[in-house]
């Protein structure tokens, strides 16, 4: 066991569990895969980078779990369905399923072209709507309980200039974990997500400009989370820690959504 993944392995209940990780090719996901795989789990990476996300199950593997990495992109209502055929079929009925797929492009309401505000829709909400219906879909069929996953952002609680279209698609991201939650809740599937403050991650590196933003902003923690920060909260949803949680979006956010900012960090003004 690698010392700096080892947490509470037994206490966890995920030894032996099957869980798709969509999105763990890089960054987040990839650091959630390996949290996952540590604990004991069988994963299956799904990613549109398909040498990332086999070099992530190549990893795995060595942590003594099955891996499997799939190609696939969640955004594509044709695809998703056979992606996680395909993810139960490599590595076994599943047993939960993380996503962490999001990405914002920004710019001024006043000028934002619709593609743009459809795109961060599609990456940031609609997906997780066609990936966890159809895993839950399949979990429902198969009379198997679960847990689900995904990634929200502070950006869906605070506003901030030139983030219209991420915002308001994080928001409505925590609203359908809610509407999943209780629908799913009679079939024994728990749905969760976590929502980041600004975190180190190999797009988004920590720079002396977003260190020193970090320090300005009144981020009470006053510095930027780390990809295994936000593992490890994932982790938890997807654990027996966890058993009496579902419809819940844990911020993680070094205190940031407690406090009253003095500058948002990124702030560029409208
Ligand atoms: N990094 C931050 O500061 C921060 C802050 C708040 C919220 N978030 C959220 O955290 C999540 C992860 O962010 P990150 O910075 O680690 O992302 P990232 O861009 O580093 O990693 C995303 C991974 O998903 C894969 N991917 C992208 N589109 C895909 C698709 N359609 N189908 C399958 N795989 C796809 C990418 O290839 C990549 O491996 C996102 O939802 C983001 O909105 C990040």
């Amino acid at each position: 066991m690698m010392p700096d993944l080892e947490l509470m392995g037994d206490q966890l209940g995920l030894a032996g569990k099957t869980i798709l990780v969509v999105g763990g090719g890089a960054g987040i996901g990839e650091r959630t895969a390996l949290r996952l795989a540590a604990a004991g789990c069988n994963i299956c990476v799904v990613d549109v980078a398909e040498d990332r996300a086999a070099a992530v199950a190549e990893q795995l593997l060595k942590l003594g779990v099955k891996a499997a990495s799939v190609l696939g992109d969640v955004t594509d209502p044709e695809t998703v369905g056979g992606v996680v055929d395909e993810a139960w079929e490599a590595i076994g009925p599943l047993d939960g399923c993380v996503t962490i797929v999001g990405m914002s492009h920004q710019a001024p309401l006043l000028d934002m072209p619709l593609d743009m505000w459809t795109l961060d829709f599609n990456l940031n909400v609609r997906h997780v709507f066609l990936l966890f219906q159809a895993v839950a879909k399949r979990m429902v069929e198969a009379g198997r309980p679960g847990a689900l996953a995904c990634v929200t952002s502070v950006s869906g609680r605070q506003a901030a200039p030139n983030h219209a279209a991420y915002g308001a698609a994080k928001a409505g991201l925590a609203q359908l974990v809610k509407s999943m939650a209780i629908e799913w809740a009679p079939y024994d599937i728990r749905v969760n997500a976590v929502g980041p403050g600004t975190i180190i991650t190999p797009r988004l590196p920590d720079t002396p400009q977003r260190i020193e933003e970090v320090r300005q902003s009144g981020i009470p923690m006053r510095r930027r989370g780390t990809a295994d920060e936000i593992a490890k909260c994932l982790l938890f949803m997807m654990s027996d820690l966890a058993s009496y949680v579902t419809g819940h979006n844990l911020m993680a956010d070094g205190g940031w959504m407690a406090a009253n900012l003095k500058n948002r960090p990124g702030w560029r003004g409208p």
